[in-house]
């Protein structure tokens, strides 16, 4: 079986992987760099940076608190910088050596459809050639959706690939869209020195979490210096003497804003474009491939997952979605349960969640309960000098089967696995109630957050 992945992103590179386990012959093409939006300019050097900030702000406001003299200390963008290079290439370089150890053809080139059984490879070196196949998998991914505003194109109006390497700190940067990147690039770079203004189309910021539970990160973004407009609409951006003018329709009135940087961080739109996909008659609505739950396109040889069908953008939901693509091309039928997906921001508190918020489950005509405990009950909270989060269950009333987990505070993102582990084995508040957590944990929050549904939290008062 000739099996060719386009794209070697988390989506691609797992498929391409997952298919010479299960004995395929396997080519990736892959026209930029191995590792994908991800590992280059994505999800690892976010976090290295966000890292840093992190570690920074704590030393900055708490380390008196917490018992460290600390005389003088400072950010070296420099520095930080090659330490994100390094983080990337060790893993890129970590992922060429599994592609390699399970034989992996490896062609770097832009790849685009002759016909439905040929590709053409126009290789980085030069030359083209042509590369048949019998099933292709597109993992293409996404790019930065640029907003058709005046002034959008201005030098100094940038997207996450260009604030992951500036080679200053601005002095202020004003976020337009405070979605997962705007948020965690105001993070990123407030706790670095920069002035930042968030500004947001919808009444909050990541507006996809549970309510309750993102208005956490607001205040802790406000408390840190971060001013955030909701409501409010970017019209255009226009260059002055001294930097950037961006001018805005508030509910209030219009308001302008001159700042340094204006981050765009309105979503991603999948790359579908230059591949002749309408010539081979891949179906799409607008730029997203659709596909069936198994990947497959209408063009049932030609699969599509990750970004590219323009749905979840995650990296572990394009891997999640290359591993049953290939599995259904091998005669190994799987199948993905969406309900599973972990949700995560790294900010500080960091979010996490799976499942339904309150609101969905509502809509969906559940009788709800809920459970919530506050981190400022918790001990290792409080040894970590972390108490800003909340832990909240949403819990089907009648069967107490879990629904959704919630939360906001330290090593969210690590604990909601829990969470997603408790919806994939269809577990009830019982069943978590029922499993001793380790003391001091933050994750014994998720216990007393499941006996809160029966208000029986044994560490909040009555
Ligand atoms: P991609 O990773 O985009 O890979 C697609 C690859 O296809 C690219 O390398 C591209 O060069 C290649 N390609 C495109 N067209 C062709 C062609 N014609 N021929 C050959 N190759 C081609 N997700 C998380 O889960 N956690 C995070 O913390 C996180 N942080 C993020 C932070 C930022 C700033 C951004 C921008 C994204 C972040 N994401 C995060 C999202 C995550 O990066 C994507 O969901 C993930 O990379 C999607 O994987 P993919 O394989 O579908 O596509
Ligand atoms: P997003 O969809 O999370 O947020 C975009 C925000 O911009 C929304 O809140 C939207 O209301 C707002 N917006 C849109 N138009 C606007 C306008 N004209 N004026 C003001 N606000 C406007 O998209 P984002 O942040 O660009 O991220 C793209 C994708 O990357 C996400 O879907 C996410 O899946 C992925 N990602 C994941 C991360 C993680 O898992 N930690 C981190 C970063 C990105």
């Amino acid at each position: 079986m000739k099996i060719v992945v386009i794209g070697g992103g988390p989506g691609g590179y797992v498929a391409a992987i997952r298919a010479a386990q299960l004995g395929a012959e396997v080519t990736l093409v892959e026209k930029k760099y191995i590792g994908g939006t991800c590992l280059n300019v994505g999800c690892i050097p976010t976090k290295v940076l966000l890292h840093t900030a992190e570690l920074f702000t704590t030393l900055q406001k708490e380390s008196e608190d917490l018992g460290i003299k600390v005389e003088k200390f400072d950010i070296d963008w420099q520095r930080l910088q090659s330490r994100k290079k390094t983080v990337v290439s060790q893993l890129v370089g970590g992922v060429n050596t599994l592609l390699q150890s399970n034989k992996i053809k490896v062609m770097m080139g832009e790849a685009s459809f002759l016909n439905r059984n040929q590709l053409e490879v126009q290789l980085l070196e030069g030359k083209k050639i042509t590369v048949d196949f019998d099933h292709v998998i597109i993992a293409t991914g996404s790019k930065p959706f640029i907003l058709p505003i005046p002034g959008g194109d201005l030098g100094g109006v940038i997207t996450s690939d260009e604030a992951l390497s500036l080679e200053e700190i601005p002095k202020s940067l004003l976020v337009i869209g405070g979605g997962v990147i705007g948020s965690e690039f105001a993070s990123v770079y407030s706790s670095m020195g920069t002035k930042v203004t968030i500004v947001e189309a919808l009444p909050n910021i990541v507006a996809t979490m549970d309510k309750e539970v993102a208005d956490y990160l607001a205040v802790a973004l406000k408390a840190s210096g971060v001013d955030i407009y909701t409501n409010t609409k970017v019209e255009a951006i226009e260059r002055t003497q001294r930097g950037l003018k961006v001018n805005t329709v508030t509910k209030e009135g219009n308001k302008s804003f001159e700042v340094e940087k204006v981050l765009l961080s309105v979503g991603r739109k999948p790359v579908t474009e230059n591949m002749g996909l309408e010539k081979i008659g891949i179906k799409l609505n607008g730029d997203k491939i659709v596909t069936n739950k198994r990947f497959q396109t209408n063009v049932s040889h030609i699969y599509a997952i990750g970004d590219c069908r323009g749905e979840v953008m995650l990296a572990h939901v394009a891997s999640a979605e290359g591993v049953v693509a290939v599995e259904g091309i091998m005669g190994k039928a799987s199948k993905i349960d969406f309900k599973t997906t972990p949700y995560a921001v790294y900010t500080k508190p960091e979010l996490a969640a799976v499942g339904m918020t309150e609101e969905q489950a509502k809509e969906q005509g559940y009788e709800v309960k809920t459970g919530k405990f506050p981190l400022y009950a918790n001990g290792k909270s409080l040894i970590m000098g972390e108490t800003n989060g909340i832990v909240k269950y949403v819990v089907d009333g009648k069967t107490e089967e879990i629904l959704g987990l919630h939360m906001a505070g330290p090593r969210a993102t690590e604990l909601i696995a829990e969470g997603a582990l408790a919806l994939r084995l269809e577990a009830t508040i019982e069943e978590i109630i029922t499993t001793i957590h380790a003391h001091p944990t933050v994750g014994e929050s998720l216990h007393e957050g499941a006996h809160a549904v029966h208000h029986s939290a044994i560490h909040l008062p009555k």
